[in-house]
């Protein structure tokens, strides 16, 4: 099972011209999977907290399309923040890591792309399960 190193920042290529700036993800090419959903958290309130779980295989790449947020990555032994304010870097997060995400700025929007649909037999939402699971794995 993989641990924290194996979250990395993805450089993500990006166009500018006089019109502005584009950005884009292709599956295989910037991330190791196919995408099977997006989804993208707004409007997020001061001193609130997202996230708060793991996932037993979900892979996901968050971006920050808009603002800045932090993400606490978090593998049962390290623990590390990653500070995201960039929509041309995203973050990769391998499964069985716990992530908590904070500190969102008031304009900020959290894309993330998901390998998986959405099903909540992927979640741990239970630290102490998180701990236990990792333990049995390993
Ligand atoms: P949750 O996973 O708690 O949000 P986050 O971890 O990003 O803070 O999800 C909040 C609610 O939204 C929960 O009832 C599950 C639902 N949901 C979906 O229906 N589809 C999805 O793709 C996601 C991510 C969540």
């Amino acid at each position: 099972m993989k641990g924290i190193e194996a979250c990395k920042l993805v450089e993500l290529p990006h166009i500018q011209d006089e019109r502005g700036s584009l950005g884009f993800v292709e599956s295989g090419e910037h991330i190791p999977f196919e995408i099977a959903r997006i989804y993208y958290l707004y409007d997020v309130p001061d001193e609130k907290v997202r996230g708060a779980h793991a996932h037993k295989n979900l892979q996901q790449l968050v971006i920050p399309i808009s603002g800045s947020f932090d993400i606490e990555l978090d593998d049962g032994e390290i623990k590390k923040t990653i500070h995201l304010s960039s929509p041309n870097q995203g973050l990769y997060i391998c499964p069985m890591i716990w992530r908590d995400l904070s500190n969102f700025s008031k304009d900020a929007v959290c894309l993330v792309l998901a390998s998986e649909k959405y099903d909540e037999a992927d979640y741990i939402r239970d630290y102490k399960n998180f701990e236990l699971a990792r333990s049995q794995i390993q």
